[in-house]
């Protein structure tokens, strides 16, 4: 089954034939880095517009690339929530009046969900139930995958994310945006145990995350710096933020995991490209007898390859789009009933 997909929950236009849930068939992406750049992080109204003049095209170029005819696509997926409203709703009435054109159905897809479905893109033979972290510009949870369609919340970020802590540091630090990834490279430079960033308490759920006061800290420091107007030591403060991020990561990941007496193990989301992380997992996976599942590096962000997956099998459980399906910021992952 062919199913054309359509991402446009932040500042990527996005749009995939998968077939079967599991295999790319054409894909093809605009970033929109290079028009939010100057302002340090995402302009919603430019984001919303990017994505117009975008969509249209992308899709054109992913069908012919695909060797496809429009009559060979069976249903149209989007991402529907959490995202920014203006660019979500570009994506669902595009696939909406696409979905009617073809006479197809549309199937609505939770994004943090088709962040996991990515692992089934890049291992053929993953199956639930497993345990996924899922780490994202947004978002930093820790998900039972309990079946393709049944999740559960374990630990969840009851403030900032971890890939935002990234980009607020790399902003503070001079790298440009999204700095997340620039953070990882020169962190390999650093020493990692330069500095002392604690890694706070929760007081709720065992296995959630709070990183505000972290974040803080870190900027703190820089100020420090900055104050006494000494060099900032760039590659040392982002080793220490990077390992301090990582492990605390990996210490609450590892605690649901024995707690659920798991031994699968998959990350997901853009942070889940973090070079340190992956090392540590697959190191957790030897110690621990675990097998590690870690997204290819281009399904780490965002992409529609991996709505197009999550699609399948939302389309498998009978999920379709009402005519008046709607944008939400935010919805938690085990969807409550709101479709
Ligand atoms: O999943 P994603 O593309 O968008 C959201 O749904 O949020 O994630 C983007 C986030 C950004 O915060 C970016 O800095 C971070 O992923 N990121 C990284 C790396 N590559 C991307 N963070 C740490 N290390 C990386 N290598
Ligand atoms: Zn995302």
């Amino acid at each position: 089954m062919y199913i054309l997909a359509v991402e446009s929950s932040c500042d990527d236009t996005s749009v995939a034939i998968v077939k079967d849930g599991r295999e790319i068939i054409s894909t093809k992406t605009f970033s929109q880095v290079k028009r939010h750049e100057i302002f340090g992080g995402v302009v919603p109204e430019i984001a919303s517009r990017c994505h117009l003049e975008a969509i249209g095209g992308l899709t054109k170029l992913t069908l012919e690339d695909s060797g496809l005819k429009k009559v060979d696509i069976e249903a149209i997926a989007v991402t529907y929530t959490p995202g920014l409203i203006g660019s979500l709703l570009v994506g669902i009435n595009f696939a909406k009046g696409l979905a009617m054109a073809l006479d197809i159905p549309l199937i609505p897809v939770h994004h943090l969900r088709s962040h996991i479905a990515s692992n089934y893109l890049s291992y053929k033979n993953l199956k639930p139930p497993f345990i996924c972290l899922v780490v994202s510009g947004g978002h930093t949870s820790i998900i039972d995958v309990k079946s393709y369609t049944k999740m559960k919340v374990i630990g969840k970020t009851l403030d900032d994310a971890a890939g935002e802590t990234f980009d607020k540091a790399a902003r503070y630090l001079g790298f440009p945006y999204p700095g997340g990834v620039y953070l990882d490279k020169i962190a390999e430079k650093g020493n990692p145990d330069a500095f002392k960033f604690t890694i706070p308490k929760v007081k709720t759920c065992r296995y959630d995350f709070s990183f505000s006061g972290l974040k803080t800290s870190v900027i703190n420091k820089i100020n420090e710096f900055r104050q006494k107007d000494i060099t900032l030591p760039i590659e040392d403060i982002s080793a220490s933020l990077r390992q301090t991020v990582v492990n605390y990561l990996i210490k609450n990941l590892k605690e649901a995991t024995v707690k659920l007496n798991y031994k699968k193990v998959a990350i997901s989301g853009g942070v889940s490209a973090n070079a340190l992380l992956r090392k540590v997992l697959k190191k957790q996976g030897k110690e621990n007898d675990w097998e590690i599942f870690l997204p290819d590096l281009k399904l780490c962000s965002d992409n529609a390859a991996m709505v197009g997956a999550q699609g399948y099998y939302e389309f498998m459980n009978g999920k379709r789009a009402k005519p008046n399906l709607n944008a939400y910021a935010s919805m938690n992952i085990e969807e409550p009933g709101l479709l």
